[in-house]
């Protein structure tokens, strides 16, 4: 180890289904990429979601909290799947596991990269026209505030309502994270609200206006919500990083990964304040594969390499990750959910070991 090295601790929580499928190709490609940084990677497993409970009768086990906590980042497969269906919802794999690490370690950012490879382009539904030659969107929404957790809520028979509250130290952290993002891409910021009609989303507009001021080197624009809606399937690539509320980031993120065209592919990140973070691909454990070795490991392997990026600094490496993963689809190896004729169909191992090699 030379001078240079520095130690990082993961946390490895491959799940159930094609977690623990992918999270395999996922770790072999940080064993090659790490070390080129500089980066040492201490790594303790556990158990998470059905795995938990199977194993220790809970989705989070109080040991896997431990080792999270002795983590400088989560790398999180997915969980969930139909033996666990039946559990009381709060017990359930995803809901049992996700809500209380977010809580547990304040992870209020969370960032949704929407990306169509340029050899994926008809996999989307847009035309290839309005795609571009590159689709790179990075969706930043916050977790654990707005109308999801506002209080008071309630309902009787004949009234059902919510409260949206946002504060000024809430808008400001997330602000604070979308501008940052902004600088590693295109250096642009566009704020969503609904400022015409919602007096917290007047506050939102004003308080990231005035965050907007540390960052000059970004550019801000605002959108009300319902013009965002239209114009990321009218002319998507106006957009760098979207900034957005939790409900507002939660519809978005969903809207923009469908314009990709292909869940396998994407990754994930929620951030706590310092460098922490959880990392995870936006799908689920796709029961209907599960056990066969042929998921799309890239949605892992691109949440490592967020991992690189925004946990540990190391905004290279994810670009080193990105070109391998581009440049094996442009050999035309393709897993199934991606597959077109005239490619190669490949399976989960087989693409983890194409990256390694492009990798060189
Ligand atoms: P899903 O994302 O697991 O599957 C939807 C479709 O996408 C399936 O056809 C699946 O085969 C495909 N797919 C997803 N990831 C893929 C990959 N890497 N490679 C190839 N194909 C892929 O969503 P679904 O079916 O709604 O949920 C299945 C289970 O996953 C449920 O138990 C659900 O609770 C859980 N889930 C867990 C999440 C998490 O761990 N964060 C997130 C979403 C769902
Ligand atoms: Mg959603």
């Amino acid at each position: 180890m030379d001078a240079h090295t520095k130690t990082k601790k993961i946390a490895i929580l491959p799940g159930d289904g094609i977690g623990p499928e992918v999270m395999a190709e996922a770790e072999k490609i940080l064993d090659v990429v790490a070390p080129r940084y500089g980066l040492s990677l201490e790594k303790r497993r556990a158990n998470v979601g059905g795995a938990g409970i199977d194993a220790e009768g809970k989705a989070l086990p109080d040991s896997t909290v431990e080792t999270c906590r002795w983590a400088d980042a989560i790398l999180f497969g997915s969980v969930g799947g139909p033996k666990w269906e039946n559990l009381p919802p709060d017990e359930q794999p995803e809901r049992g596991a996700l809500l209380p690490l977010r809580k547990l370690f304040g992870l209020y950012a969370n960032l949704r990269p929407a990306i169509i490879f340029p050899q994926l382009k008809d996999a989307s539904p847009l035309k290839p026209e309005v795609i571009g030659d590159r689709f790179d969107v990075l969706v930043v929404r916050e977790l654990t505030g707005g109308i999801y957790f506002g209080q008071p809520k309630g309902r009787d028979a004949e009234r059902g309502f919510d409260t949206l509250v946002y504060t000024k130290p809430e808008i400001e952290r997330i602000a604070h994270v979308a501008f940052k993002a902004a600088r590693l891409r295109d250096k642009k910021v566009t704020s969503i609200d609904k400022a015409n009609v919602l007096a917290s989303m007047v506050l939102w507009r004003e308080v990231v206006t005035g965050v907007a001021k540390d960052y000059p080197d970004v550019e801000l624009n605002h959108m009300y919500v319902d013009n965002a809606a239209m114009q990321l399937v009218k002319n998507p690539r106006q957009f760098d990083v979207l900034l957005c509320g939790n409900m507002f980031g939660d519809i978005l993120s969903d809207e923009a990964s469908m314009i990709t065209g292909s869940l396998g592919m994407l990754p994930s990140a929620s951030l706590a304040e310092g460098s922490f973070g959880l990392y995870e691909p936006s799908g689920g454990s796709a029961p209907d594969i599960a056990g066969q070795g042929i998921a799309n490991p890239i949605a892992q392997i691109l949440s490592a390499g967020m991992m690189l990026k925004y946990s540990f600094g190391l905004s290279e490496a994810y670009d080193a990750i990105y070109q391998a993963i581009e440049s094996v689809l442009a050999q035309g190896l393709r897993t199934g959910d991606i597959m077109t004729p005239g490619c190669t169909r490949v399976n989960t191992k087989e693409m983890g070991d194409a990256i390694v090699r492009a990798l060189g």
